[in-house]
């Protein structure tokens, strides 16, 4: 199997290389239209809507996910789910890949690919475990987007270049990964983002931070080493008084990660109904001090960066919706020809083809959707409400699937044996984090509004 790092694949006749080959084609860097350099590639300003007319680079990144997932992901994850596992040696063969760093620059131990292929690779390797997705997306859109966009050469070395390699190579999968994770939300707030209570005070005898407060609901807690988090550096500013920071779970100097930053705990391992195989943990400051040199950003600039983070992660949990729209697909029409009912297969019945052609339009609507949010994302147009569509349908159509899968399923959806009931589990989330449908439909109606305002 060939990785988006060494990326050595068999093509028509030859062997080429899909890093240089990416190399070679246009790139150009662009200011996105509300701040944040965005690295994108210009594929002659066309846009795609099948696979067999995605570019190549695409279609190996296609070929490579869905291979590593059918052959890696898929046959473990039931038991991964079950025994609430998280898979780092899975992990580990993903950033071996590339993918723990697929969007990170070059420059900074990334692969340096679009968001094309950031939503691709998320329908392919959530489509073989959804909570490798998680990971995944996290990771990626959460974690490295900001450090990449706003942050300082400094912060890049110290905090990303690692985290976009994610294991060293010498590394056994048992040690130190550099994973990272995001801290928005907290046990008082979440759709609310501007209301965060968390403080950061700044101390100009020492120029260090101190803060105070929990962040809620983090994914990748129990396994990250480094966050970039949101914190009040000046209430009576409202959102316009919160600023971000990278905050390393570990004293600064502790290369072993032993132990943590004095004043700083995980809370308990949430037991969720679903992406079981990845960590929640609530993130705990009391009086945690980190240098001035963590701030993320300009002070005061942290709910844009959040705001512009999750506009980039609703593509990558719209990814991780259709793997698992797609996975009940398979998982259903695949029952559905081997079932026999009333002496032939149940897919011969129209009430199950009906359910399979409703499940398969709404699968295909929201890729459409996400590829367009993608691609407006790659071309360095506001995307916005578009990733909002496409996290909300996206979501919708996992949750519509795999309610439908179980249908067909009938008993045999609803036990542990098939992975019907798992799918189901693990698409409830979609329409939750980064953004609930209620807050993505509130963004969409707002600059629907807005727009129409303007004509008036
Ligand atoms: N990009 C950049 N800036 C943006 C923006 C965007 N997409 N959206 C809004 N802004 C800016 C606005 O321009 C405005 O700027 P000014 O003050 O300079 O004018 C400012 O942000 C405030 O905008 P709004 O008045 O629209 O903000 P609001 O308070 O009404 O809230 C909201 C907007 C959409 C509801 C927002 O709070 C939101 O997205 N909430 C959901 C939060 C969320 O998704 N949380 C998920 C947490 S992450 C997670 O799930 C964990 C995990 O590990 C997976």
């Amino acid at each position: 199997m060939f990785s988006l790092r060494t990326a050595t694949v068999a093509a028509t006749t030859t062997t080429r290389c899909v890093r240089s080959r990416l190399r070679t084609s246009p790139v150009t860097s662009v200011r996105g239209s509300r701040g944040g350099i965005i690295s994108t590639r210009i594929h002659d300003k066309r846009s795609f809507t099948t696979y067999d007319s995605l570019p190549e680079e695409h279609q190996m990144v296609y070929d490579m996910c869905r291979k590593f997932a059918d052959e890696e992901l898929a046959p473990y994850a039931s038991e991964w789910d079950q025994k609430h596992k998280f898979p780092k040696e899975k992990i580990k063969q993903m950033a071996d890949l590339g993918l723990m760093g697929i969007n990170t620059s070059e420059d900074y131990n990334g692969c340096g690919f679009d968001a094309m292929s950031y939503a691709i690779a998320m329908e392919e390797i959530s489509r073989g475990c959804a909570s490798a997705g998680v990971v995944m997306s996290a990771h990626n859109s959460l974690y490295c987007y900001p450090i990449e966009a706003f942050g300082t050469d400094q912060q890049k070395q110290q905090f990303l270049a690692p985290y976009a390699k994610c294991f060293e190579e010498d590394d056994d999968a048992a040690s130190n990964a550099s994973i990272g994770c995001f801290g928005l939300s907290e046990p008082g707030n979440g759709s609310d983002a501007g209301a965060a209570s968390t403080t950061a005070t700044f101390s100009p005898d020492t120029n260090e931070y101190t803060i105070n407060g929990s962040k809620a609901w983090i994914t990748n807690a129990h396994e990250a080493s480094a966050a970039v988090i949101f914190a009040t550096t000046d209430k009576s500013l409202k959102h316009k008084g919160i600023s971000a920071f990278i905050v390393p779970f570990h004293n600064d100097g502790d290369e072993d990660k032993k132990t943590f930053r004095d004043g700083f705990s995980l809370g308990k391992r949430e037991d969720k109904l679903g992406i079981r195989a990845s960590s929640t943990s609530n993130l705990i400051y009391e009086n945690v001090t980190i240098p001035q040199e963590y701030l993320l950003g300009e002070l005061g600039q942290g709910f844009q960066i959040s705001m512009q983070v999750l506009d980039g992660g609703r593509i990558g949990i719209a990814g991780q919706a259709l793997g698992i729209a797609s996975a009940s697909i398979d998982c259903a029409v695949q029952y559905a020809l081997q079932r026999h009912a009333f002496s032939k297969p149940i897919a011969s019945l129209q009430s199950i083809q009906n359910k399979i052609s409703t499940m398969v339009c709404k699968r295909d609507a929201a890729r459409l959707l996400t590829w367009r949010a993608a691609q407006l994302k790659d071309g360095g147009k506001n995307y916005t409400r578009e990733a909002a569509m496409a996290k909300l349908c996206a979501s919708e159509a996992a949750t519509y699937c795999s309610h439908q899968c179980i249908q067909i399923l009938g008993g045999m959806g609803y036990v542990t044996e098939m992975p019907a009931e798992r799918y189901y589990r693990d698409a409830r989330i979609t329409e939750i984090y980064e953004g609930t449908s209620e807050i993505q439909h509130l963004v969409i109606a707002n600059d629907v509004i807005k727009e129409y305002r303007k004509k008036q």
